[in-house]
């Protein structure tokens, strides 16, 4: 194991025991994947918060993973998502500095931590990430922590991004590994709602566009594949992702079937020419199950 994946898993030893053998166990089968990950996520980490960030980010995994759980129970018993109204979870989460910090860290953890998140982790680098034309720009909605579009950034030095996210608590978080992450000429991160899409580089078009867990905060998600759709180039690729049949309390739109953000995606004039779909663990007969699924969408 290196030492990047050591310093999360060590911390969460020390700041969430009972989680920490799920987590190992997960980076271990998929080290390579999860190193890939976690080495320059730990060095950004630590150049941008200091070493008490790993303790952090521990804490903040632990949190949302039992928040995740005490909802899941709920969502069994009422049959149905329960969230918070719009501009409470506006107030109370994206514009809340004290909710979003831990919640961002948890938000990258789970790609390296959880099995159904994996998946994502290596169609993200595999088919979206090394499949992009040189040279491609490329944006990031719902850009959150901006890990991805770091990675992106690390992956690629021929390419360019730009992330944005209706929270300024976590742009800031992005900002903040951006300057030490030896990327600050070719990412730039900003404030703005994923459903404008209204930046002007590329002549609108992007060749690359990530849109990573983010349909299901949406209280409707139709506009953003169209929107993601008028962006695309015949040429570019869509990274894409949500949860399916799991419960936070900014999951305002619920998926039940695959067929739902596929479907989404082909109405809006994209084509799935790749799709992964896991499941999180659960107790047995239980009614729903959380799943997570990506995408590798195309312009028709
Ligand atoms: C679960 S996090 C995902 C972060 C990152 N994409 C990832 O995959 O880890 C959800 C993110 O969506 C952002 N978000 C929610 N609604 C949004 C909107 N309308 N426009 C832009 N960002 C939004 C939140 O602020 C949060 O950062």
């Amino acid at each position: 194991m290196t030492n990047g994946a050591e310093l999360f898993l060590q911390a969460l030893n020390r700041k969430a025991k009972f989680m920490a053998p799920g987590a190992r166990a997960n980076v271990e089968s998929n080290s390579e994947l999860c190193c890939w990950l976690l080495d320059p996520l730990a060095r950004w980490a630590e150049a941008a918060y200091g070493g008490e960030v790993f303790d952090f980010a521990a804490r903040g995994y632990a949190q949302y993973c039992y928040g995740v759980a005490k909802l899941q129970k709920e969502y069994e018993s009422k049959g149905a998502y329960s969230p918070e109204t719009m501009p409470e979870i506006m107030t109370e989460v994206y514009e809340n500095e004290g909710e979003m910090l831990p919640y961002m860290w948890a938000a990258i953890l789970i790609y390296a931590f959880w099995p159904s998140m994996i998946g994502h982790l290596a169609m993200f680098r595999d088919e979206f990430l090394r499949k992009l034309p040189t040279g491609a720009k490329v944006l990031e909605v719902a850009s959150g922590h901006g890990v991805l579009s770091l990675m992106a950034a690390e992956e690629r030095s021929d390419i360019q991004i730009e992330g944005v996210d209706i929270s300024a608590p976590a742009v800031a978080v992005a900002n903040r590994l951006l300057a030490v992450s030896g990327h600050a000429g070719r990412v730039r991160f900003s404030v703005s709602d994923a459903l404008s899409l209204n930046g002007s580089s590329c002549n609108g078009k992007y060749h690359g566009i990530i849109s990573a867990m983010l349909a299901e905060h949406l209280p409707n998600p139709v506009p953003l594949f169209h929107a993601i759709s008028r962006r695309v180039p015949p040429d570019g690729k869509v990274f894409f992702s949500t949860a399916l049949e799991s419960p936070q309390r900014d999951h305002v739109f619920e998926y039940n079937f695959e067929s739902q953000p596929l479907q989404m995606a082909e109405n809006a004039g994209l084509r799935v020419t790749r799709l992964v779909s896991d499941s999180g663990i659960v107790a047995t007969g239980s009614r729903f199950l959380p799943r997570a699924t990506a995408m590798i969408l195309q312009s028709r």
